[in-house]
C-alpha cells in the first residue's frame, strides 16, 4: 500500500466515526466506467457506488448540467414552486403507471416515506386499525429507525432497541408464511424483486402470484422498494416490470441522480390520497439542483436505451459466468440476478478472491462470506465485462 494510501486511511480513521468497514482503496478521480487512486493507478469499476454511478463518473452530459444548474438556482426549499421538479416528475411518472411522486433524500427516506404513507392511507382514507408493515427475511430497507425495523436482517437492528411497533418479517419466498402473517392489520407488504444485499437473490413468480392473491383477498397495499433495482439496472426500466405486477406504492433512489444524494416514493393515485400538506416533508427533498439531474439521468437513459443494453449485457456477463461454473462446480456454486445486478456465490471462501480482483483492477462487493455482487455502471463495455470474466477465471483456477 502506497504513502499517499496510508497518509490519507489514517487522517481517516482519526476524524471520521467508523462505520464502514472500507476497501483498502482511496480513489482520487473517475471516468466512465474506471476509477483511479491515489497514485495513478486504474480499476474497473464492478460496483458504481453500490448502484448509484450507472451513467459512469464524470458523465460530461451530467457535469454539463450540474454546472449549468448549480449556477442558476440550487435551492429554494418547498415552500416554493420551481419548474425543475414537475419536469422531472412527469420524466419519472412517464417510466410507469404511478400517478403521483414524493421527492426524499435517500433510499431509507423514501422507504420511511412509503412507510408513512401505507399507514396513514389505512387510517385516514380507509379508516382502518391496519398499521402492521409484513417484510422479508434477508432484506435491506435503510437504517433509520422504522427501515432497519423493516429489514429481515438482525446484524442491521443490534443494539437499536427498542425498535419501533408494528413490523412483521417472514421468510423469503415462502407463500405460506406470507399467509400466515397477513391480516386485517396489514397496511402493506414490502418487497424488494431481486434482494441485494444478501447476496442478489430475485423473488419466485410463485411467491409473486401468492403475494398478489393475498393482495386482493385483504386490501393491504404493496410496497416494492426499487431503491438498488430502479432505473433500468435489472433489464426493465423497474424491476417489478417483469413480474408484471402494479405496485401501490414504490421507492427509487440510489442511481436517481448519479450520484446526488436523492429518492423518490412513487404511487399509485389513490394511494396518494393518504398524504396531505403537513403530513409529510423534508428541507432539500426534490430541490432544483436535484431534479434537473436526475431528468438529465432519465433522458440518458431513454436515449441510450440503458436498460435494453443492461438486460443484453447482463445476459453476456451471466453467460460468461455459467462457462466458469460449469468449469469449475467446485469453486463457483451459482450465478443469480436480473440484468447487470449478479451475484456469484463461490463454494470457496469470497475474502481472497475478492482481494485478488482488487490487486487486478477490478473493484466488485463481497456479501456475507462467499458472494461477489456485482453492479457495473450501466455504461460499461462489453471487452471490460469480458477482462473481468477472465480475471475471475484465472484467480479461481489457482483458488
Ligand atoms: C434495497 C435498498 N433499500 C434501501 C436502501 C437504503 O438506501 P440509502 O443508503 O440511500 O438510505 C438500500 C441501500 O443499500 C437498498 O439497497
Amino acid at each position: 500500500m502506497s504513502k499517499a494510501f496510508e497518509t490519507l486511511a489514517a487522517r481517516d480513521a482519526a476524524s471520521i466515526c467508523h462505520t464502514y468497514a472500507r476497501y483498502p482503496l482511496a480513489v482520487a478521480h473517475g471516468r466512465g466506467s474506471r476509477l483511479y487512486d491515489l497514485d495513478g493507478n486504474e480499476y474497473i469499476d464492478l460496483l458504481s457506488g453500490i448502484a448509484v454511478t450507472s451513467l459512469g463518473h464524470a458523465h460530461p452530459e451530467i457535469v454539463e448540467t450540474m454546472a449549468e444548474q448549480a449556477a442558476r438556482l440550487t435551492h429554494t426549499c418547498n415552500l416554493l414552486y420551481h419548474a425543475e421538479g414537475p419536469a422531472l416528475a412527469e420524466k419519472l411518472l412517464a417510466t410507469c403507471y404511478a400517478g403521483k411522486v414524493f421527492f426524499a433524500n435517500s433510499g431509507a427516506e423514501a422507504n420511511e416515506g412509503a412507510i408513512k404513507l401505507a399507514r396513514r392511507y389505512m387510517r385516514t382514507i380507509k379508516e382502518r386499525e391496519a398499521y402492521e408493515i409484513v417484510t422479508l427475511q434477508g432484506s435491506f430497507h435503510g437504517r433509520t429507525l422504522a427501515t432497519l425495523t423493516a429489514t429481515g436482517q438482525d446484524k442491521i437492528k443490534d443494539g437499536f432497541a427498542p425498535l419501533p411497533e408494528g413490523f412483521v418479517t417472514v421468510p423469503f419466498n415462502d407463500p405460506d408464511a406470507l399467509a400466515a402473517a397477513v391480516t386485517d392489520r396489514t397496511a402493506a407488504v414490502m418487497v424488494e424483486m431481486v434482494q441485494g444485499e444478501i447476496g442478489v437473490r430475485p423473488l419466485s413468480e410463485e411467491f409473486v402470484a401468492a403475494l398478489e392473491e393475498l393482495r386482493r383477498k385483504h386490501g393491504f397495499l404493496l410496497i416494492v422498494d426499487e431503491v438498488q433495482t430502479g432505473l433500468c439496472r435489472t433489464g426493465k426500466f423497474w424491476a417489478h416490470q417483469h413480474y408484471g405486477i402494479t405496485p401501490d406504492i414504490f421507492t427509487a433512489a440510489k442511481p436517481l441522480a448519479n450520484g446526488l444524494p436523492m429518492g423518490a416514493v412513487l404511487m399509485c393515485e389513490e394511494a396518494a390520497r393518504g398524504f396531505a400538506p403537513g403530513s409529510h416533508g423534508t428541507t432539500f427533498g426534490g430541490g432544483p439542483l436535484l431534479c434537473a439531474v436526475a431528468a438529465k439521468v432519465l433522458d440518458i437513459m431513454q436515449r441510450d436505451h440503458l436498460a435494453q443494453r443492461a438486460a443484453e449485457l447482463g445476459l453476456y456477463l451471466g453467460g460468461l459466468l455459467e462457462e466458469l461454473r460449469q468449469d469449475m462446480p467446485d469453486k463457483v456454486a451459482e450465478i443469480r440476478g436480473l440484468g447487470l445486478m449478479i451475484g456469484v456465490e463461490l463454494a470457496v471462501p469470497g475474502k481472497p478472491v475478492w482481494e485478488e480482483l482488487l490487486k487486478r483492477g477490478f473493484i466488485v462487493n463481497l456479501v456475507g462470506e462467499r458472494v461477489l455482487r456485482l453492479l457495473p455502471p450501466l455504461i460499461i463495455e462489453q471487452q471490460d465485462l469480458e477482462l473481468f470474466a477472465l480475471a475471475l477465471g484465472a484467480i479461481l483456477r489457482k483458488a
